[in-house]
């Protein structure tokens, strides 16, 4: 039996490397845990390209570089591991694509969906989670800004909390909103048993 893809999704500080690992650790061993941009030999590299600020990139190439690192994920891990039956669980993936190139950056959400479907092959998440959470909130959680994208501050992460909204009005079937907001072991409840229903739920009737 095919195994079950969750994802997580949220604006930067919204806890999903937390909620990601909490997961991992209650489902064992049956499940396998990635993130994005990452998880190969080669999405290594381009997370760091992709992460440092002094490497100029054009919306375009940002694109394609998360585009590639995907596509390297899905062919060499999450597709292997969904066909032994596992439960996939990955700290991003498509939808932030979507939210942070598609209508941040200005792209469009239909072209990188399109650039996205060459790289994946189609693959679309069983389940995906939101983790909500306000940017003021996620500011105040004071983490150091590291990365291109947590430097370009407040405005950036409005833009992809909007983002995420017309996603999920787009396919509500796929998302659960979790409020995020709370101590993490009453998140991590509320996760846990979305992905169980989801594993009850026969396929393709996850909604
Ligand atoms: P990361 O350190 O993984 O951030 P977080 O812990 O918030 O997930 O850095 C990834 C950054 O890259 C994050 O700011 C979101 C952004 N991103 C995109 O813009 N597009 C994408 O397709 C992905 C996967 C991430």
């Amino acid at each position: 039996m095919r195994g079950l893809f969750v994802t997580f999704e949220g604006i930067d500080r919204s806890g999903k490397t937390t909620q990601a690992r909490l997961l991992l650790d209650a489902l064992g061993d049956a499940a396998v845990g990635v993130r994005e941009p990452g998880g190969t030999a080669a999405g290594e590299r381009v997370r760091a390209l992709l992460k440092d600020p002094a490497v100029e990139l054009s919306p375009a190439g940002e694109a394609l570089l998360f585009a590639a690192a995907r596509a390297e994920l899905v062919a060499q891990v999450i597709e292997p591991a969904l066909a032994a039956g596992r439960v996939v669980v990955s700290d991003r993936f498509l939808d932030s694509s979507l939210a942070y190139q598609g209508e941040a950056r200005g792209l469009g959400v239909a072209e990188v969906e399109r650039v996205n479907a060459f790289a994946t092959g189609g693959l679309t998440p069983d389940l995906t989670l939101l983790l909500d959470l306000d940017p003021a909130t996620a500011g105040g959680r004071g983490a150091v800004e590291d990365d291109r994208f947590e430097q370009e501050g407040r405005a950036l992460q409005e833009q992809v909390a909007a983002a995420y909204e017309r996603l999920v009005a787009a396919a509500p079937g796929r998302w659960r909103r979790i409020a995020a907001d709370r101590p993490p072991e009453e998140v991590h409840a509320d996760v846990l048993a979305a992905v169980e229903a989801a594993r009850r739920a026969p396929a393709g009737e996850e909604a």
